[in-house]
C-alpha cells in the first residue's frame, strides 16, 4: 500500500504565512493549494513506486529514497502539470516528465550540498544526504537519480509518440547539462569571491535554476498533442521570467528567512562568498526585481485562457513564499 502525505505541502505553505517576512506573505489561493497537493500526490506516488523497487545495493536504494521523498515543494512537477493543464492536456501523459524533472532536481540538491560544493548540512529539514550517509553515497545517489530520470522519461508510453518522448529527453538533457543547470553551477563556483555584474548574475541564475524550471514548463507542453506555436512562445516567456524570479527569491530568503523555516542553512550564500541579487541590488531592489519578473510572467500568458490560472497563481506564490 503506497503511503501518501497529502497534507505535507499544505502544512508547509501554511507555515509560510507565519513569521519571517510577513510583509511579503500572501495567502495562497485555495484552488492553487489544492492543485499543489494533487500534483505532489501524483509525483510522490510514481517516485515511491519506482524507488521502492529492489536494487542490487540496498544502501543506495535507501539513500535514493531519502534524497527524493519526504520533503521538497515539488514545484518543478507543478510547473510540468500546470503547463499541460494550460494546454488542456491529460495530466497522466505528463506524469513521467514531472517525476523526471524532480529526480534531476533532487540529484542537483544532493550534489549542491556536498562539502566540495556549498557544504550545507541541512536540506528539506533533514540532515543533508552526505551527513545522513556519506559523501560517496551522495555522489552515487545523484548519479543514480539522474539516470533514473531519463529511464522514466524514455520508457514506452502508449499515449505519447516516440517523437514526443525523444523531444522530452532532449529538452531535459539540455536543461540539466552544461548548457543548463550544470553549466550554471560551474559559473556559480567560478564567481566565488568575484564581483558579478547584473549580466553575469542573470546568466548564472538563468542557468543554474531557470533552465530546469523552463524545461518543466516545456515538458508539460510537450506532453500535449500539438500545442500551437504562440502558446509555446508564451509559455517559454512565462518560464524564463518565473525561473529567474525563483532564484532571486531564493537569494532573498537566504538572507531574510530562518533556518528552521527554510529547512536549509540560512546564510549559506554569504558563508560561501556567493554573489547574489541581494548583494547586487539590496533587499528592496531584489524584491522589486522579483515582483517585476512575476508581473512579466503573468502578462506573458495573456492569450491563454483560464486553464493557465494555476501557472499565474504559482508565479505570485513563488515570490511570496517563505521557504
Ligand atoms: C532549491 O529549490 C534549489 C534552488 C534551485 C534554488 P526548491 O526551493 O524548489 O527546493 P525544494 O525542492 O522545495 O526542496
Ligand atoms: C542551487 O542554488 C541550485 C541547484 C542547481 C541545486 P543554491 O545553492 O542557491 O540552492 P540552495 O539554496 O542550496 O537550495
Ligand atoms: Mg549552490
Ligand atoms: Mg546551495
Ligand atoms: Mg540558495
Amino acid at each position: 500500500m503506497v503511503k501518501l502525505k497529502p497534507l505535507r505541502l499544505l502544512i508547509h505553505l501554511t507555515a509560510t504565512t507565519l513569521p519571517t517576512d510577513s510583509l511579503l506573505m500572501t495567502a495562497i489561493p485555495p484552488t492553487l493549494a489544492q492543485f499543489l497537493t494533487d500534483c505532489q500526490q501524483r509525483v510522490d506516488l510514481t517516485l515511491r513506486q519506482t524507488l521502492e523497487q529492489a536494487q542490487p545495493s540496498e544502501k543506495l536504494r535507501q539513500a535514493m529514497l531519502y534524497a527524493s521523498l519526504d520533503g521538497g515543494k515539488r514545484l518543478r512537477p507543478v510547473w510540468v502539470y500546470g503547463a499541460a493543464q494550460a494546454l488542456q492536456g491529460d495530466l497522466k501523459q505528463a506524469d513521467a516528465a514531472a517525476c523526471a524533472v524532480e529526480l534531476i532536481h533532487c540529484y542537483s540538491l544532493a550534489h549542491d550540498d556536498l562539502p566540495a560544493m556549498d557544504d550545507d548540512d541541512l536540506r528539506r529539514g533533514k540532515p543533508s544526504l552526505h551527513k545522513a550517509y556519506d559523501e560517496a553515497t551522495a555522489i552515487l545517489v545523484g548519479d543514480g537519480l539522474q539516470s533514473l530520470a531519463f529511464e522514466l522519461l524514455s520508457a514506452p508510453q502508449e499515449a505519447l509518440s516516440a517523437e514526443q518522448q525523444l523531444a522530452m529527453v532532449r529538452c531535459l538533457s539540455q536543461a540539466a547539462g552544461a548548457l543548463g543547470m550544470v553549466g550554471g553551477q560551474s559559473l556559480d563556483f567560478e564567481a566565488v569571491g568575484q564581483s558579478a555584474d547584473a549580466s553575469d548574475l542573470e546568466t548564472l541564475h538563468r542557468l543554474k535554476t531557470g533552465a530546469l524550471i523552463r524545461a518543466s514548463v516545456q515538458l508539460g507542453a510537450l506532453s500535449c498533442v500539438s500545442p500551437g506555436a504562440l502558446e509555446i512562445e508564451q509559455l517559454a516567456s512565462y518560464a524564463d521570467n518565473v525561473g529567474l524570479a525563483f532564484q532571486v527569491q531564493d537569494d532573498i530568503l537566504d538572507q531574510t528567512a530562518d533556518t528552521a523555516t527554510l529547512g536549509k542553512p540560512q546564510g549559506s550564500d554569504a558563508a560561501n562568498n556567493k554573489p547574489t541579487y541581494v548583494d547586487l541590488l539590496g533587499l528592496d531592489g531584489a524584491r522589486n526585481l522579483a515582483q517585476q519578473l512575476t508581473e512579466q510572467a503573468i502578462s506573458s500568458l495573456e492569450q491563454l485562457g483560464s486553464g493557465a490560472d494555476h501557472l499565474r497563481e504559482l508565479a505570485t506564490y513563488i515570490t511570496s513564499r517563505g521557504h
